[in-house]
C-alpha cells in the first residue's frame, strides 16, 4: 500500500476541465478546499491511459520550494503544461518530439542558463527604459482608440488589453503590424485554443490527422518566419530583442534552426496573453472600486502596487508542471524519481498561509511575494517589461480617463494554461 493521498474523481476532473477556469471563485473554493486538506496529493484519470497522473501542489511554501529547486524538479523531458496522452501522441507524430516547441521553458541546466543568458540583460530594466517613449507612444494611440468608440460600453479586453501586449511584444520581436494577425492564428493553431470563443484554430473539429498536419505546418510556418526576420537582422542588426537572438552564440555557435524558432516562438506566445489577461484584472478591480480609482488618479505612486497585485490577483499563468529528479518528500507525501507534479500558481497565490484574506484585492499588500513569475531559474523573463508597460498604459488611462464603472457581466476564458478576462464591458468618462 502506498498511502498516498488521492483526489477524488468528481474534484480531480475539475482540475483538468478548462470550463472550471471559467468560474474563478468555484475554482478558488476547490484550491482551498484540496489545500486545507492535502496541500500535494495525487490526481489520477477516471479512464485509463487519458493523461499520466500527477501531484498538484496547492501550497504556496511547496509551489516556491519545487521552482527554486531545479536539480530536484525538471522541466525536461515531460510536457511542462499539462497534457492529455492524446496530445502528446499528436506532438510525437508532427514534431518527433512530446514537447511541439523546443524553447528555454522545456531546456534544463547546462543548457537551459546558456540559453537564458542571450537574453537577460535585454530584459533588465536598464536596457527596457529605452522603449518606454515608444510604449508610451502606443499607450496613447490604444486610448485614444478606445475613446474613439464611444465610451458608454467598452470592451476593455478587446479594445485595450488584448491589442496593447500584442503589438508590444511584435515589436520588439521585429514583427510588422500587418503579420500581427497572422502571427496570433498560428500560435492558436500551434497550441490549440481551449476556449471556443477564443480559438480561431478550429482545431477541435479536425480529425486527429488534420490536427497533426495543421500543428507540424504552424510549427514549419513559424520556423521559416523566423528565419526571415533572423537573417535580416544578422545583415541589418538593430536594438530589438529579435536582433539578440539571430545574433547569438551558444558554444561559439548560432542556435540551430529549431531552437532559434522556439526562442522567438516562446517569446511571442509568453509575452502577450499574460499581460493581457493581468491588465484587464487589474481594470476590473478599478472599476469596481471608484473610490481606489480616483485615488491612484491622484497619487500616481500607488500604481505600483495595483499593478503588481493585479498580477497576483490574476495569476494568469495557472500551472507549469515538472518531474521530479528524485525521490522526496512533499507535503507528508513520498514523491519519486519521475513523478510528475503540477504546480498551480493560482492555489500558491491564494494561499491564506502567505496571503491574508487573498481574494481581496489590495493595492497596498505587503509584502506581496507572489509567485505569478513563478521563481528560481526559469522565473519569467519578460517580468520586468510586463511591468512596466503595464504602468505606462495605466498612466496613460488615468491621464485620459476620469472614472470607469462595470457595464455588464466579465467573463473568464475556459483555459487550464493561460487564463483570464475575455471580456470586461466597461462604461468609461473621458476627463
Ligand atoms: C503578467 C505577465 C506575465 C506573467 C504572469 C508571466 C508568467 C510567467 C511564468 C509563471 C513563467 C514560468 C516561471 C517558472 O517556471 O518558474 C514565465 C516564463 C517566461 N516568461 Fe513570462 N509572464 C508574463 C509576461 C511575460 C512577458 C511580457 C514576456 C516577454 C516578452 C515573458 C516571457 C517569458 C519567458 C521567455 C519565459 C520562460 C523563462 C524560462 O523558462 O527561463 N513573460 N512567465
Amino acid at each position: 500500500m502506498s498511502g498516498e493521498a488521492i483526489l477524488p474523481g468528481d474534484i480531480a476532473r475539475r482540475v483538468i476541465d478548462p470550463h472550471a477556469y471559467a468560474e474563478w471563485d468555484g475554482l478558488l473554493d476547490t484550491f482551498d478546499a484540496i489545500r486545507a486538506t492535502t496541500p500535494v496529493v495525487k490526481v489520477q484519470p477516471d479512464t485509463p491511459g487519458l493523461f499520466d497522473p500527477f501531484w498538484l501542489v496547492t501550497s504556496y511554501d511547496d509551489v516556491m520550494r519545487i521552482s527554486k529547486d531545479n536539480a530536484a524538479f525538471l522541466n525536461n523531458p515531460r510536457p511542462v503544461v499539462f497534457s492529455f496522452n492524446e496530445t502528446i501522441r499528436f506532438s510525437r507524430a508532427a514534431t518527433g518530439s512530446n514537447i511541439l516547441v523546443d524553447s528555454l521553458v522545456v531546456f534544463d541546466a547546462p543548457v537551459h542558463p546558456k540559453y537564458r543568458k542571450l537574453t537577460q540583460e535585454w530584459f533588465m530594466p536598464r536596457n527596457l527604459a529605452r522603449l518606454e517613449d515608444e510604449l508610451r507612444a502606443l499607450a496613447a494611440q490604444t486610448v485614444d482608440r478606445m475613446l474613439a468608440g464611444g465610451t458608454d460600453e467598452v470592451d476593455f479586453v478587446k479594445e485595450v488589453s488584448g491589442p496593447y501586449p500584442l503589438r508590444v511584444v511584435m515589436q520588439i520581436l521585429g514583427v510588422p503590424p500587418s503579420d500581427e494577425f497572422r502571427m496570433q492564428m498560428l500560435t492558436q493553431q500551434l497550441f490549440g485554443g481551449q476556449d471556443k470563443d477564443l480559438s480561431g484554430s478550429g482545431l477541435d473539429k479536425m480529425t486527429p490527422e488534420q490536427v497533426v498536419q495543421t500543428v507540424a505546418g504552424a510549427v514549419k510556418t513559424f520556423e521559416d518566419y523566423f528565419a526571415g526576420i533572423a537573417e535580416d537582422r544578422r545583415r541589418n542588426p538593430t536594438d530589438d530583442v529579435a536582433s539578440v537572438i539571430a545574433n547569438a552564440l551558444v558554444d561559439g555557435q548560432p542556435l540551430p534552426p529549431r531552437d532559434m524558432a522556439g526562442y522567438y516562438i516562446i517569446v511571442a506566445t509568453a509575452g502577450h496573453d499574460t499581460t493581457s489577461a493581468s491588465t484587464a484584472g487589474a481594470m476590473q478591480a478599478l472599476a469596481g472600486d471608484p473610490a481606489q480609482y480616483a485615488r491612484v488618479r491622484a497619487d500616481r505612486s500607488l500604481l505600483p502596487g495595483i499593478v503588481e497585485e493585479a498580477i497576483r490577483w490574476t495569476s494568469p499563468v495557472q500551472h507549469f508542471m515538472r518531474t521530479a529528479a528524485e525521490d522526496c518528500e512533499l507535503g507528508g507525501q513520498q514523491v519519486k524519481a519521475g513523478d510528475w507534479l503540477m504546480i498551480n500558481y493560482v492555489a500558491a497565490n491564494h494561499d491564506p498561509a502567505q496571503f491574508p484574506d487573498p481574494r481581496r484585492f489590495d493595492a497596498a499588500r505587503s509584502p506581496n511575494r507572489h509567485l505569478a513569475f513563478g521563481a528560481g531559474a526559469h522565473q519569467c523573463l519578460g517580468l520586468h517589461l510586463a511591468r512596466l508597460e503595464m504602468k505606462i498604459l495605466f498612466e496613460a488611462i488615468l491621464d485620459r480617463v476620469a472614472a470607469v464603472e462595470p457595464a455588464g457581466e466579465a467573463k473568464r476564458a475556459s483555459s487550464t494554461f493561460v487564463g483570464g478576462l475575455k471580456t470586461l464591458p466597461l462604461k468609461v468618462t473621458p476627463a
